[in-house]
């Protein structure tokens, strides 16, 4: 299993010892055993789960609950991978007993470390965090709860102030002990600048091929939604088509009454 001091550790090989981080959402167990099986160097149960898993419009639905029933399941299918935990929408907002209370039960329930959105306001809470044993990786550039704030789901840091502001971001959470950071969405040249400047490793979507790791999530990997075509996705499956043939054939088989054969029945 990869752990905090090997993500550091990631970053600061060279040439071709530097080995990129892979990692991966997940958010139940059967999808879990088999990413146990693979190679990913680890696992976010990220609050996509609310779009995902649920149907929801936006992340913002999200819960500390569901995002919990989530990381434990993940934590039963995959216990060699490192899993990172994602603080939804609001729950670190309140104030310290609430967010600490939070970070506990995705802890608690099997994550090794959580993930937050932004660090404006959150930058004492990272520090209290990483000096109570609560690793904390960042995420900043188009952060999804920010949806209604930002107007959308837009690249972000495309001027070259809303890069210098990501950059400052960037440096924050580096500075109040975070130990990885997601960068959504942003342009390669101010990834590639900001993966410059940090010692701690950017794991990156949609921002590039030069931050430390990428991250995709995974429905979107095995391409099970055909609609969802951002420019960054690359497709690894026709999971849609496999499995649309899949439930056809069955259906078929049912209605001719080619299922289930002798050899599949008992006696
Ligand atoms: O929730 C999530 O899946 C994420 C990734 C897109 C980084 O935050």
């Amino acid at each position: 299993m990869l752990t905090v001091p090997e993500f550091t550790a990631r970053k600061n090989k060279q040439g071709a010892e530097k080995l990129k981080i892979s990692m991966l959402t997940c958010y139940d167990s059967s999808f879990a055993k088999i990413v146990n099986e693979s190679s990913i160097d680890c696992i976010l149960v990220g609050d996509s789960s609310a779009m995902v898993m649920h149907g929801h419009s936006s992340t913002v639905h999200a819960t500390t609950k569901m995002i919990a029933t989530h990381v434990s399941a993940v934590a039963r299918g995959a216990p060699d991978k490192f899993i990172i935990g994602d603080l939804p929408f609001l729950s670190i907002r309140k104030d310290l007993k609430s967010s600490v209370e939070a970070c506990k039960k995705l802890i608690q329930a099997g994550a090794h470390a959580v993930k937050m959105e932004g660090i404006q306001g959150n930058a004492e809470l990272v520090h209290h965090l990483v000096h109570s044993g609560v690793p904390v990786m960042g995420h900043l550039g188009l952060t999804p709860q920010f949806v209604h704030q930002l107007g959308g789901m837009k690249v972000q840091g495309k001027s070259i102030e809303a890069a210098e502001q990501i950059l400052r971001d960037a440096r924050a959470f580096e500075q109040a002990g975070a130990f990885a950071l997601v960068l959504e969405c942003v342009p390669s040249d101010v990834a590639r600048k900001i993966t410059a400047a940090l010692t701690i490793p950017t794991i990156g979507i949609g921002a590039g091929p030069d931050t430390d790791g990428q991250v995709l999530v995974l429905h979107d990997l095995l391409g099970f939604d055909p609609t969802f075509k951002p420019k960054f996705l690359r497709r690894y499956l026709n999971g849609h088509e496999l499995m649309l043939s899949a439930f056809e054939r069955f259906h078929t088989d049912v209605q001719s009454g080619t299922f289930p054969t002798p050899e599949e029945s008992y006696t």
